[in-house]
């Protein structure tokens, strides 16, 4: 099981400006608020992510055992939340599975990254797997146009076999071009939203495709879901993680650094980032209000950042929230030879194994921001395995949802990526678009 050290949240003598036990109890009401408000959205079935850890996944690994050894790499063709998870998922579990296969993620227009992408890829072992919930999304449409025209002048008589489609059941573009031309398809649940949608056909073709472990990951999924099944704060680290960086924000804390220290971790940060960026950056209440809230997801690396972010963290403004993610036991170890017995400036590392650094330069960093009155919490992986991935994945997902309900705003929807979106057609020509910049206000 994950563990959440909370401590250095709360008041003491070093963060002065530290949370109150007292001030915990005095937002029950505001907490029993947000749960029964999350169990409403539930029973509407408005939360489609509580429910995945329940699903059937053999029509995900039948259909992977149908490839048999035919692809040696899948290439995810998506952006946003129809990447950040696969790509987390992926590079978190490639060394301690010895996974089986190659996922590589496809997530930018940069045409030095296609470049970059094609000359590593063998094109003939290759499966493509365009993921987008709207089936409309420019990047993901224009990488798909370069792909399967590549794949159709290549191998004429069989390059439908060679892309997977995830998306809607019914609605957008793509589905039409499934429905014509035959593609392999799985789907986007109309109740999950991109950034939510990880553990769907969304996170879980690839990975299966990789030979990550599915089943693994949901059943640890379904554990934190339960963990967090109930309002009491002690018991639940979704809900107390969303209550203590909420009443963080209240006080003008209003950037949150993830820092992993493990490499393998370090793009699940980028899913925490968007997750938590699209989700809680809002400028409207649910009333409607302007009330401009959210607060800003930096990811840094341990120890790597502590070279050149942690002066800044520990000495700049008092601005901040951190959570470490700490590894207790790595899936391969170095141990540090004594190569120089005498010589006091070295051989103090010398039989220590490089996992125990790490983890004494997260210690130390923590101790830092701690001494220096930085609220900071750590989150603990016994090992990095699926099981751990989806307890971390479910307790973050509700933290967000919840943390939302606390700020009065919809964490389900993205009105500012929408604007940038239509504002993309408009440059690009897109018909019905013309008149974009009007609507901006723009000259
Ligand atoms: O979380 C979200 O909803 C967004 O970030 C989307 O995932 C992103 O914009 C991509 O959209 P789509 O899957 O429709 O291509």
């Amino acid at each position: 099981m994950i563990s959440f050290d909370y401590k250095n949240l709360l008041h003491s003598t070093k963060i002065r400006t530290g949370i109150e036990p007292d001030k915990l109890e005095l937002m029950q009401e505001a907490v029993q608020d947000a749960h029964a408000e999350i169990q409403k959205d539930r029973q509407q079935d408005i939360l489609g992510f509580y429910d995945l850890p329940d699903q059937n996944v053999d029509h995900i690994t039948d259909y992977i055992n149908s490839l048999g050894d035919r692809f040696d790499t899948m290439v995810v063709l998506g952006i946003g939340g129809s990447a950040l998870g696969n790509k987390a998922l992926y590079s978190a579990l490639r060394t301690p599975s010895q996974l089986r296969r190659k996922v590589l993620v496809y997530d930018n227009v940069d045409p030095v990254f296609l470049d970059e992408i094609l000359d590593e890829i063998t094109l003939s072992k290759t499966l493509f797997n365009v993921i987008t919930k709207s089936g409309t999304t420019a990047e993901t449409m224009a990488s798909y146009m370069i792909i399967a025209d590549r794949l159709r002048r290549t191998f004429p008589d069989d390059y439908t076999e060679r892309i997977v489609v995830t998306t809607d059941k019914e609605k957008g573009f793509l589905r039409k071009l499934v429905n014509d031309s035959g593609y392999a398809s799985f789907i986007v649940p109309d109740n999950v939203g991109g950034r939510f949608s990880v553990l769907s056909d969304v996170g879980l073709v690839s990975s299966a495709f990789a030979g990550i472990d599915i089943k693994a990951l949901l059943k640890g999924a379904a554990e934190m879901r339960q963990r967090c099944a109930e309002a009491d704060l002690m018991s639940n680290p979704a809900y107390l993680n969303g209550l203590l960086h909420y009443i963080y924000m209240k006080q003008g804390k209003n950037i949150s650094v993830m820092m992993p220290y493990a490499n393998s971790l370090y793009d699940f940060a980028d899913w925490y980032r968007q997750l938590w960026a699209e989700s809680l950056g809002k400028r409207k209440d649910v009333k409607g209000r302007d009330i401009f809230v959210g607060q800003t997801p930096v990811k840094a690396l341990g120890s790597t950042d502590q070279h050149s972010q942690v002066q800044l963290y520990v000495e700049g403004p008092n601005d901040k929230v951190f959570t470490f993610l700490k590894v207790e036991s790595f899936a391969v170890d170095y141990v540090i030879p004594n190569l120089h017995p005498d010589r006091e400036e070295v051989n103090y590392l010398g039989g220590k194994k490089l996992s125990q650094l790490l983890n004494a330069e997260a210690l130390a960093t923590s101790y830092a921001l701690t001494s220096a009155g930085r609220p900071n919490c750590t989150i603990t992986f016994p090992q990095i395995d699926e099981h751990h991935l989806g307890e971390f994945i479910m307790m973050y997902m509700i933290q967000t949802v919840f943390t939302g309900k606390l700020l009065n705003i919809n964490p389900l929807d993205q009105p500012g990526v929408e604007a940038g979106k239509n504002a993309t057609y408009m440059l690009m020509g897109k018909k019905g678009y013309e008149n974009y910049l009007e609507d901006l206000k723009i000259d």
